[in-house]
């Protein structure tokens, strides 16, 4: 196999399989941004992609796709179970996202988790060519960086973790806090989404290693007695901008967002909400703010519908399958009590849509609804902003997703307090053309000028230097 300068390990490839087909079309480009802002390092220095292919006991060989190497690296059915579908999604995931759900501590998980990081991090080192930098990326995968350091002290490593990282008084619930921290601080620069999480893995090292932590990184001693430093950090992602823009603009996009407003019955005003299935994601607060603002009277079915996209996420993970039934029983009696033959209070799909059909959907959307309880960032408050060139719509945005810091000039909203979310919604609802326009352009500069390119660039900038001060 031959051997890249760059190399990027996530938990899944960037690909996913298109039925059943042979050879090139075996694969589609998978949705997301990550794969769109690497590209230009991917094809510039011939990187390689390791990650998951999805699906179980598929063993595959490394192949070539878009200009990039893939390395899929295998799980069995029961890695599928313990690791993926256990310990990163009913430990680390509800953890990090500051217990929403209760987080399970099962040591036949960790097991799994260790050995699937160690397979990644081999499947790593054997893609890296000498000197080379590899990028791991998010929460499935946090003992990789220093597992991989050990097998290849020569390697550039980077981290990045796309999720929240929970202050100290949670994290250290973790019975193997030690060891995901040991695991993360083998990377030459750690990156987080908001100053705040930074913070907290900084406070957690102190707190359980009492190693010194600079402005300039952490110091970690080594075995032979001298230090490394790592670096701990924030950087916010973000979305490909410009092809969200550009899909704005297609004339196809725009008849649709029209048809689906005529569709709906041409309300006067199109609320959306557009989540993973997924508790961290404040569905149900905003469905008991939504119903209740109809029951007072301060919304009318004829005026207004909410249309909810949750897309299927972690099927066989049990808070899963029972918030499904919370938010579709919720669903069903809001739309039972309000609905009229011609309008529909809530319009609600529990299906994935292709990027166009989305782009649609935000054109038609007079208010977007990110009421999240927590989210690392949030980047459909990103894509949503992205796509309103004609500086209208509204977007409330909960305090507690990553995409607050940037995005000042949402209506902003504490989705606990159901009193301030039904108030929030009924000023974007009235919300006058020229004060949407200041909050769009403001929020849509941000956007333009950050994008997933500059997110990558100033990480692997930061990555270079750290390496540099180390030598
Ligand atoms: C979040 C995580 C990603 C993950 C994605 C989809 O955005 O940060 O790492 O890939 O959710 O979840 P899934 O479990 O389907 O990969």
């Amino acid at each position: 196999m031959s051997k890249a300068e760059f190399v990027v390990v996530a938990n899944r490839l960037p690909v996913d399989r298109s039925g059943d087909g042979e050879g090139d079309d075996a694969w589609r480009r998978s949705p997301g941004g990550l794969v769109t802002a690497l590209e230009p390092v991917m094809q510039s220095e011939d990187g390689a992609w390791v990650g998951w292919a999805g699906g179980a006991d598929l063993t595959l060989d490394p192949f070539e796709f878009d200009g990039m190497l893939l390395v899929p690296v295998p799980l069995s059915a029961d890695e599928v179970e313990l690791y993926y579908e256990g310990m990163s999604n009913d430990t680390f995931w509800p953890l990090y996202h500051d217990v929403i759900s209760e987080p399970r501590y099962r040591r036949v998980w960790w097991d799994a988790y260790v050995k699937v990081n160690r397979r990644f991090a081999e499947a790593a080192a054997g893609a890296a060519e000498q000197g080379a930098t590899v990028w791991v990326q998010d929460y499935q995968l946090q003992l990789v960086p220093a597992m991989l350091r050990e097998i290849r002290p020569d390697l550039t490593i980077g981290y990045f973790h796309h999720i929240p990282f929970p202050a100290y008084g949670l994290y250290s619930q973790l019975p193997w806090r030690r060891q995901v921290l040991e695991g993360l601080l083998g990377a030459d620069v750690v990156g987080f989404q908001r100053v705040a999480d930074a913070g907290n893995f900084a406070r957690a090292v102190r707190r359980v290693f009492h190693y010194q932590t600079k402005a300039t990184g952490i110091e970690v001693p080594q075995a032979d007695g001298t230090t490394r430093v790592a670096l701990a950090k924030a950087f916010p992602i973000s979305i490909d901008t410009a092809s969200y823009v550009e899909l704005a603009q297609r004339p196809d996009i725009r008849a649709r967002a029209a048809e689906i407003r005529e569709s709906l019955g041409n309300p006067r005003k199109i609320l959306l909400g557009v989540d993973r299935l997924d508790y961290t994601k404040g569905i149900q607060h905003r469905l008991k703010a939504f119903g209740e603002l109809l029951e007072d009277g301060r919304l009318a079915v004829e005026d207004v519908t909410l249309v909810q996209v949750a897309s299927p996420s972690r099927e066989r993970v049990a808070a899963y399958i029972q918030l499904r039934d919370e938010i579709e029983l919720k669903v069903g009696r809001i739309n039972g009590d309000y609905d009229t033959m011609g309008h529909t209070a809530i319009r609600y799909l529990h299906q994935g849509f292709p990027r166009e059909e989305m782009v649609a959907l935000f054109l038609a959307a007079d208010v977007m609804l990110v009421t999240a309880l927590r989210d690392g960032m949030n980047l459909v408050a990103k894509e949503y902003v992205a796509t309103r060139a004609d500086n209208r719509g509204v977007l409330v945005l909960s305090e507690f997703a990553g995409a607050a810091d940037e995005l000042a000039s949402a209506i902003r909203v504490n989705p606990h307090d159901i009193d301030g979310l039904k108030d929030a919604i009924m000023r974007a609802v009235e919300m006058p053309a020229g004060e949407q326009g200041r909050r769009m352009r403001a929020m849509r500069r941000k956007v333009i000028e950050n994008d997933v390119a500059a997110w990558s660039k100033s990480f692997l900038t930061a990555l270079r230097g750290a390496k540099k001060a180390s030598q």
